[in-house]
Protein backbone atom coordinates (compact mmCIF):
# COMPACT_ATOMS: atom_id res chain seq x y z
CA UNK A 1 0.00 0.00 0.00
CA UNK A 2 1.33 3.63 -0.92
CA UNK A 3 2.13 5.72 2.07
CA UNK A 4 0.07 8.95 2.40
CA UNK A 5 2.19 10.25 5.81
CA UNK A 6 4.09 12.36 3.33
CA UNK A 7 4.79 16.05 2.20
CA UNK A 8 6.82 17.49 -0.51
CA UNK A 9 9.53 20.24 -0.13
CA UNK A 10 10.39 21.91 -3.42
CA UNK A 11 13.39 20.74 -5.17
CA UNK A 12 13.26 22.86 -8.70
CA UNK A 13 11.19 25.38 -9.69
CA UNK A 14 8.65 26.05 -12.53
CA UNK A 15 10.58 28.88 -13.35
CA UNK A 16 14.21 27.12 -12.94
CA UNK A 17 12.14 23.99 -15.33
CA UNK A 18 10.99 26.98 -17.78
CA UNK A 19 14.11 28.43 -18.16
CA UNK A 20 15.99 25.35 -18.36
CA UNK A 21 13.44 23.98 -21.12
CA UNK A 22 14.01 27.45 -23.20
CA UNK A 23 17.62 26.40 -23.35
CA UNK A 24 17.22 22.91 -24.16
CA UNK A 25 15.44 23.89 -26.81
CA UNK A 26 17.61 26.04 -28.49
CA UNK A 27 20.27 23.24 -28.38
CA UNK A 28 17.74 20.66 -29.91
CA UNK A 29 16.56 23.12 -32.76
CA UNK A 30 20.19 23.31 -33.69
CA UNK A 31 21.14 19.92 -33.69
CA UNK A 32 17.85 19.06 -36.36
CA UNK A 33 17.89 22.28 -37.91
CA UNK A 34 16.87 21.63 -41.72
CA UNK A 35 14.72 18.82 -40.58
CA UNK A 36 12.05 17.94 -42.75
CA UNK A 37 10.04 16.95 -39.69
CA UNK A 38 11.18 15.63 -35.80
CA UNK A 39 8.77 13.06 -34.31
CA UNK A 40 9.18 14.13 -30.86
CA UNK A 41 7.74 10.91 -29.02
CA UNK A 42 6.60 11.10 -25.19
CA UNK A 43 6.33 8.35 -22.73
CA UNK A 44 3.63 8.61 -21.12
CA UNK A 45 2.73 9.05 -18.27
CA UNK A 46 5.26 10.69 -16.68
CA UNK A 47 6.47 13.02 -19.62
CA UNK A 48 3.18 14.36 -20.46
CA UNK A 49 3.67 17.78 -18.86
CA UNK A 50 7.81 18.08 -20.42
CA UNK A 51 6.26 17.23 -23.51
CA UNK A 52 4.11 19.74 -23.83
CA UNK A 53 6.31 22.23 -22.54
CA UNK A 54 9.20 21.53 -24.66
CA UNK A 55 7.12 21.30 -28.13
CA UNK A 56 5.80 24.60 -27.64
CA UNK A 57 9.78 26.06 -27.37
CA UNK A 58 10.79 24.60 -30.82
CA UNK A 59 10.58 26.43 -33.50
CA UNK A 60 10.86 23.27 -35.89
CA UNK A 61 8.30 21.18 -37.73
CA UNK A 62 7.12 18.98 -35.46
CA UNK A 63 4.61 16.19 -35.53
CA UNK A 64 3.85 14.41 -31.23
CA UNK A 65 3.27 11.06 -30.81
CA UNK A 66 3.25 8.73 -28.03
CA UNK A 67 4.15 5.49 -26.16
CA UNK A 68 3.66 3.86 -23.31
CA UNK A 69 6.24 2.04 -21.75
CA UNK A 70 6.00 0.63 -18.35
CA UNK A 71 7.99 -0.76 -15.47
CA UNK A 72 7.04 0.48 -12.01
CA UNK A 73 3.69 -0.20 -11.55
CA UNK A 74 2.13 1.44 -8.52
CA UNK A 75 5.63 0.49 -6.54
CA UNK A 76 9.12 2.62 -6.09
CA UNK A 77 11.20 -0.20 -7.23
CA UNK A 78 11.84 -0.88 -11.04
CA UNK A 79 10.67 -4.19 -12.12
CA UNK A 80 13.67 -4.13 -14.49
CA UNK A 81 11.12 -5.39 -16.80
CA UNK A 82 9.94 -2.56 -18.93
CA UNK A 83 6.44 -3.54 -20.83
CA UNK A 84 5.03 -1.19 -23.92
CA UNK A 85 1.75 -1.24 -23.43
CA UNK A 86 1.14 1.30 -25.87
CA UNK A 87 2.58 1.44 -29.25
CA UNK A 88 3.28 5.14 -32.04
CA UNK A 89 0.43 6.20 -34.19
CA UNK A 90 2.96 7.06 -36.52
CA UNK A 91 5.85 5.88 -38.83
CA UNK A 92 9.08 6.80 -38.16
CA UNK A 93 11.16 5.29 -40.62
CA UNK A 94 13.39 7.79 -41.70
CA UNK A 95 12.47 10.13 -39.78
CA UNK A 96 14.12 12.36 -37.30
CA UNK A 97 13.03 11.27 -33.71
CA UNK A 98 13.20 12.80 -30.12
CA UNK A 99 12.46 10.43 -27.59
CA UNK A 100 10.79 12.32 -24.12
CA UNK A 101 11.36 10.91 -20.91
CA UNK A 102 10.81 12.66 -17.66
CA UNK A 103 13.29 10.83 -15.79
CA UNK A 104 16.39 8.28 -16.08
CA UNK A 105 16.67 6.37 -13.15
CA UNK A 106 18.02 2.62 -13.71
CA UNK A 107 18.14 3.30 -17.00
CA UNK A 108 15.82 -0.08 -18.10
CA UNK A 109 13.14 1.95 -19.24
CA UNK A 110 14.63 4.41 -21.39
CA UNK A 111 17.26 1.99 -22.84
CA UNK A 112 14.52 -0.78 -23.55
CA UNK A 113 12.79 2.02 -25.71
CA UNK A 114 15.60 3.15 -27.66
CA UNK A 115 16.04 -0.46 -28.61
CA UNK A 116 12.34 -0.65 -29.51
CA UNK A 117 12.18 2.20 -31.81
CA UNK A 118 15.38 2.05 -33.66
CA UNK A 119 14.41 -1.39 -34.97
CA UNK A 120 11.78 0.58 -37.32
CA UNK A 121 15.09 2.52 -38.84
CA UNK A 122 14.27 6.41 -37.89
CA UNK A 123 16.76 8.52 -39.65
CA UNK A 124 18.29 10.04 -36.59
CA UNK A 125 16.88 8.82 -32.77
CA UNK A 126 17.97 11.47 -29.68
CA UNK A 127 16.91 11.57 -26.30
CA UNK A 128 16.24 13.81 -23.56
CA UNK A 129 15.17 13.70 -20.34
CA UNK A 130 13.91 16.25 -18.24
CA UNK A 131 15.67 14.33 -14.88
CA UNK A 132 18.95 12.09 -14.25
CA UNK A 133 19.84 9.81 -11.42
CA UNK A 134 23.05 9.01 -12.26
CA UNK A 135 23.79 7.51 -9.13
CA UNK A 136 21.15 4.97 -9.54
CA UNK A 137 21.56 3.82 -13.15
CA UNK A 138 22.07 -0.10 -13.71
CA UNK A 139 22.07 0.21 -17.71
CA UNK A 140 24.64 2.14 -19.35
CA UNK A 141 22.57 4.64 -21.22
CA UNK A 142 22.58 8.76 -20.79
CA UNK A 143 20.35 10.79 -22.40
CA UNK A 144 21.18 13.15 -25.51
CA UNK A 145 20.00 15.86 -23.57
CA UNK A 146 19.31 16.03 -20.07
CA UNK A 147 17.89 18.85 -18.03
CA UNK A 148 19.05 18.50 -14.28
CA UNK A 149 21.18 15.88 -12.23
CA UNK A 150 19.76 15.07 -9.04
CA UNK A 151 20.59 12.83 -5.76
CA UNK A 152 18.96 9.34 -4.96
CA UNK A 153 15.96 11.54 -3.98
CA UNK A 154 12.11 10.70 -4.35
CA UNK A 155 10.85 13.02 -6.75
CA UNK A 156 7.31 14.18 -8.05
CA UNK A 157 5.74 16.75 -9.32
CA UNK A 158 5.75 18.51 -13.34
CA UNK A 159 4.64 15.22 -14.63
CA UNK A 160 5.96 12.53 -12.12
CA UNK A 161 4.24 10.30 -9.73
CA UNK A 162 4.50 8.55 -6.07
CA UNK A 163 1.37 5.69 -6.82
CA UNK A 164 -0.20 7.98 -9.49
CA UNK A 165 -0.29 11.36 -7.04
CA UNK A 166 0.95 14.76 -7.69
CA UNK A 167 1.89 14.54 -11.57
CA UNK A 168 0.01 17.91 -11.21
CA UNK A 169 1.82 19.81 -9.22
CA UNK A 170 3.89 22.45 -11.41
CA UNK A 171 7.42 22.35 -9.87
CA UNK A 172 9.63 19.07 -8.96
CA UNK A 173 8.99 18.17 -5.34
CA UNK A 174 11.16 16.00 -2.92
CA UNK A 175 8.89 13.38 -0.70
CA UNK A 176 9.50 13.31 2.68
CA UNK A 177 7.85 10.52 4.65
CA UNK A 178 7.19 11.74 8.13
CA UNK A 179 6.54 10.03 11.53
C1 LIG B 1 9.02 6.01 -14.72
C2 LIG B 1 9.51 7.23 -15.45
C3 LIG B 1 10.49 6.68 -16.46
C4 LIG B 1 11.03 5.44 -15.78
C5 LIG B 1 12.43 5.69 -15.32
O1 LIG B 1 7.99 5.41 -15.45
O2 LIG B 1 8.46 7.92 -16.07
O3 LIG B 1 9.83 6.31 -17.65
O4 LIG B 1 10.15 5.16 -14.67
O5 LIG B 1 12.92 4.62 -14.57
P1 LIG B 1 14.06 3.62 -15.05
O6 LIG B 1 15.19 4.46 -15.61
O7 LIG B 1 14.45 2.96 -13.74
O8 LIG B 1 13.50 2.65 -16.01
P2 LIG B 1 6.84 4.46 -14.86
O9 LIG B 1 7.11 3.05 -15.25
O10 LIG B 1 6.69 4.73 -13.37
O11 LIG B 1 5.56 4.95 -15.64
P3 LIG B 1 4.88 6.42 -15.74
O12 LIG B 1 5.75 7.23 -16.67
O13 LIG B 1 3.55 6.11 -16.29
O14 LIG B 1 4.83 7.02 -14.34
Amino acid sequence: MPRTDYVIDEMISAKSIAARIEALAKDIEAAFSGTEKLVVVGLLRGSFVFIADLVRELDLNVEVDFLEASSYGDGMESSREVRILKDLRGEIAGRDVLVVEDIVDTGFTLSHVVRFLESRDPARLRTIALLDKPSRREVDIKADWTGFEIPDEFVVGYGIDYAQRNRNLPFIGKVRFVE
